[in-house]
């Protein structure tokens, strides 16, 4: 198990280029499994995830090539002969449901695991089920699994989603574009993620009406072909740089290969921060400001504020002064990083789903430990402006999502090295 040593305060000055996002990349590849020929990605960045889903899909029988230099993935679905998603992977990773829709979208049958808990509550995927329930699956819970069956071609229907779900958007159109006469989805998710996997199955053959509403209407097509697709540049990647790129006032930094479309709200919200930033097509600059007013944000679904971004800005929060408060409507519970970053000295309280911090508090080293994801790379951001030496321990969870964090935060100035946790 690894561990990162990071040696603060360290203003951060220079470029970052952004890498392809991990939560566009996955719904692609499992749209990857409809075609009738080898569908391949590029820009997909080289993350534990990535590597996990490429698992899923290799025990279906699929092709599966990575080539990781060049970030070009190759998924050729032509011999899939077992139509199943294993417990073993799927815990693993919650995504992995997404083989639910695609399997029983492209042959009618599948046997995918449960996925579970997760680091910071229950994750129902009940919205999954009821949907394909509603569009004329015969959906069984048995030992663990999902057993879905749909062996013609279903009739559709409507289904409304409360509350909004990415992921069940993902796996109901995954299910219908092959497989449902008419399949109305109310309050569909309109993240990029959903965007791009919508307008890329529409390249593939596919008929959905409504690409970027949250009403979608899909009408099965008898057959999809494979299309070589540009993975979006990774948004929550874009964000955590820019707020760390905010904490300590001497940084300024560019961020390169941005899809700057896809950020919605939170270029704006970013600003009441007194941070100044300049936008390109592609490229975001960032400049700290002397001082961070303090700034309450609140998730939202899209273009609001993205709950993976919410446990990094109170951690930038900590260093503005003032009481500021961060609230989380998404997931209620996504606080695990309270305690930690608290352990650096910053002052923070969590009532119900709100953060309320007190700064400007100055951070001091220790070690900490990841709980999950966003809370890990929290840590980080609060590591690079502590005074002394903090040590971030369990890190595989930021190998989940961040390629070449330590590398690309070395560049601009940080001091991150990654070392074993024995050490
Ligand atoms: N929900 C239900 N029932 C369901 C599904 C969801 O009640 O069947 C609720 C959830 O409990 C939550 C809300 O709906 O309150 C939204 O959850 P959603 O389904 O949209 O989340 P998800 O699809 O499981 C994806 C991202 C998450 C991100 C959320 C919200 C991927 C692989 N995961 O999860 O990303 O937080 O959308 O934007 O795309 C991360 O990258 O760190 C991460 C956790």
């Amino acid at each position: 198990m690894d561990k990162f040593i990071i040696e603060g305060p360290t203003p951060l000055k220079g470029t970052i280029p952004i890498s392809g996002s991990k939560n566009a990349a996955l719904p692609l590849m499992a749209a990857a499994i409809l075609g009738n020929s080898p569908t391949t990605i590029t820009n997909v960045p080289k993350l534990r995830d990535i590597y996990t889903f490429n698992n899923v899909i290799r025990v279906t029988g699929t092709h599966v090539i990575f080539n990781e230099d060049d970030g070009i993935l190759t998924i050729d679905p032509a011999n899939i002969a077992h139509l199943e998603a294993p417990y073993e992977l799927v815990r693993k990773m919650r995504a992995s449901f997404y083989m639910l829709g695609a399997l029983l979208g492209k042959f009618g049958r599948a046997k995918v695991s449960l996925p579970g808990g997760c680091a910071w509550g229950p994750r129902p995927v009940d919205l999954h089920l009821e949907g394909l329930r509603a569009m004329g699956a015969d959906i069984k819970l048995e030992e663990g699994y999902v057993i879905g069956n749909a062996p013609d071609i279903m009739d559709g229907g409507t289904f409304t989603l409360e509350p909004s779900s990415v992921g069940a958007t993902i796996n109901l159109v995954l299910a219908a574009v092959l497989r449902a006469k008419e399949f109305i989805l109310k309050n569909a998710a309109k993240e990029p993620d959903v965007v791009l996997l919508c307008k890329r199955l529409v390249e593939m053959g596919a008929d959905i009406e409504g690409v970027g509403t949250d009403r979608l209407t899909i009408r099965a097509v008898d057959h999809l072909d494979g299309v070589e697709i540009r993975n979006a540049a990774d948004r929550i990647e874009t964000g955590t740089f820019m707020i760390a790129s905010a904490m300590h006032p001497q940084s300024e930094v560019t961020l390169t290969g941005v899809d700057t479309d896809d950020l919605g709200h939170f270029p704006d919200t970013f600003k009441r921060t007194g941070t100044e930033i300049t936008m390109d097509a592609d490229r975001i600059h960032i400049k700290a400001p002397s001082e961070l007013n303090s700034t309450n944000i609140s998730t939202d679904v899209y273009p609001g504020f993205p709950t993976d971004l919410q446990a990094q800005w109170a951690t930038m929060m900590t260093q503005a002064p003032g009481r500021s408060k961060v609230t989380d409507t998404i997931y209620h519970d996504r606080f695990s990083y309270v305690p930690e970053v608290t352990r650096l000295g910053a002052d923070m309280d969590v009532k119900e789903n709100k953060d309320y911090i007190e700064g400007k508090t100055p951070l001091k080293g220790a070690s900490v430990m990841s709980t999950d994801l966003r809370a890990s790379v929290s840590l980080v951001l609060a590591g690079m402006v502590a005074e002394g030496e903090t040590d971030v321990l369990r890190i595989y969870h930021l190998d989940r999502g961040y390629e070449d964090l330590e590398q690309k935060l070395t560049k601009v100035g940080a001091q991150i090295r990654r070392t074993d946790q024995k050490e």
